[in-house]
């Protein structure tokens, strides 16, 4: 028990990130026009060394030029163990129009690199006179990020989201997997002659979603890569949404509906969360802190797991 207020999560939708790469220009205003929440424009990974100036260059100039809509407008910088992050980060707040909304960070591993990053962010908006503050987004993708995972949730005003990295974080963790997320077939439990999958990334999505909780920062799910797999995806997101996290990356634009369609709560479960409140309604007037709803037991507790979807519903409605 604490007598401290939860906070509450930066209120918008975060159902689906789409990245696209910045060396790749042809692609950001099919991006700009989808149907994500949240557009990831790449600076690290999909972008090879050489390309990385230019990259940098062509997303300054879409930042400004694109029409981005209501989306919120995100760029994945490259990470501080390389050359390339503190020239994305002066020349995307030097140069960047106020559209841009945030920046990624990509393998966090300790709450020094936001620090770091917060520094550099702070002094470039206060000699530019940048009047919008960038939001700050970090993967925890790493040995080192998930053991720090809640220090790195606490470490700046700035961060609104944190996303898992299945691939950095298989390596990193000396996993047996070079799939990019979901179920790996040698993750398994054995009954008689059968094989039941279990899931190998739900300790690190739990630590996620409890630092994310206890600091307001929205949990997110990162790539699913095999995207000839909706079923897989399908999969991967509900367990990820039954969790407690928001949203999921896409990494082809095929993702972005079944992105939605898992995080957007449906119809049957927002009338249900609903009636659980009204049977809640009703039990508190007759003086009784529990009823029965469908044959189950609802009691004050059941409220708040209502209210936890009725509030996602109408956060995306808005
Ligand atoms: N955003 C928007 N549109 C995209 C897109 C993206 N990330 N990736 C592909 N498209 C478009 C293509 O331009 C094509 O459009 P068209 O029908 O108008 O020609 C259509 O979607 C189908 O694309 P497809 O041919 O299946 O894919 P591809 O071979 O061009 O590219 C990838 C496949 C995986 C290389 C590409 O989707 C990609 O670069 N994804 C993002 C990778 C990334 O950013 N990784 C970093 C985070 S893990
Ligand atoms: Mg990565």
């Amino acid at each position: 028990m604490s007598f401290r207020i939860q906070p509450t999560a930066p209120a918008r939708p975060n159902r689906c990130q789409l990245f696209g790469p910045g060396s790749r220009t042809a692609l950001f205003s099919k991006m700009a026009g989808s149907a994500a929440d949240v557009i990831n424009l790449d600076l690290e990974d999909s972008v090879a060394p050489d390309d990385k100036d230019q990259a940098r260059a062509n997303i300054i100039q879409a930042i400004g030029d694109i029409d981005w809509g209501n989306k919120h407008l995100s760029v994945r910088i490259n990470g501080l163990d390389t050359p390339y992050w503190y020239r994305d980060v002066v020349d995307l707040l030097e140069q960047a129009s106020d559209r841009l909304d945030q920046i990624m960070i990509p393998k966090v591993g300790c709450a020094g690199d936001l620090y770091a990053v917060d520094a550099l962010v702070t002094a470039i908006e206060t000699a530019k006179g940048r009047s919008k503050p960038i939001a700050f987004e970090v993967i925890i993708e790493s040995a080192a990020g998930i053991a720090h995972v809640e220090e790195i949730a606490a470490a700046s005003p700035r961060l609104q989201a944190m996303s898992l990295g299945a691939a950095d974080f298989a390596a990193s963790m000396g996993m047996q997997t070079t799939g990019i997320g979901g179920t790996q077939e040698n993750y398994y439990m054995q009954r008689g002659d059968r094989q039941f999958w279990s899931d190998p990334w739900h300790w690190a999505q739990a630590a996620i979603v409890a630092a994310c909780r206890t600091h307001g920062v929205l949990p997110v799910d990162g790539p699913f890569g095999d995207f000839s797999d909706d079923e897989g995806f399908r999969a991967q997101a509900r367990r990820s949404a039954t969790l407690g996290m928001v949203g999921k990356w896409a990494i082809h634009p095929k993702q972005i509906a079944l992105a939605n369609e898992v995080f957007t709560p449906s119809d049957e479960a927002v009338a249900e969360a609903r009636e659980i409140l009204a049977a809640m309604d009703q039990a508190k007037a007759n003086g009784e802190g529990a009823t029965v709803y469908k044959g189950r037991l609802v009691d004050i507790a059941s409220i708040k797991q209502a209210e936890v979807i009725v509030a996602q519903s109408q956060l995306i409605g808005g």
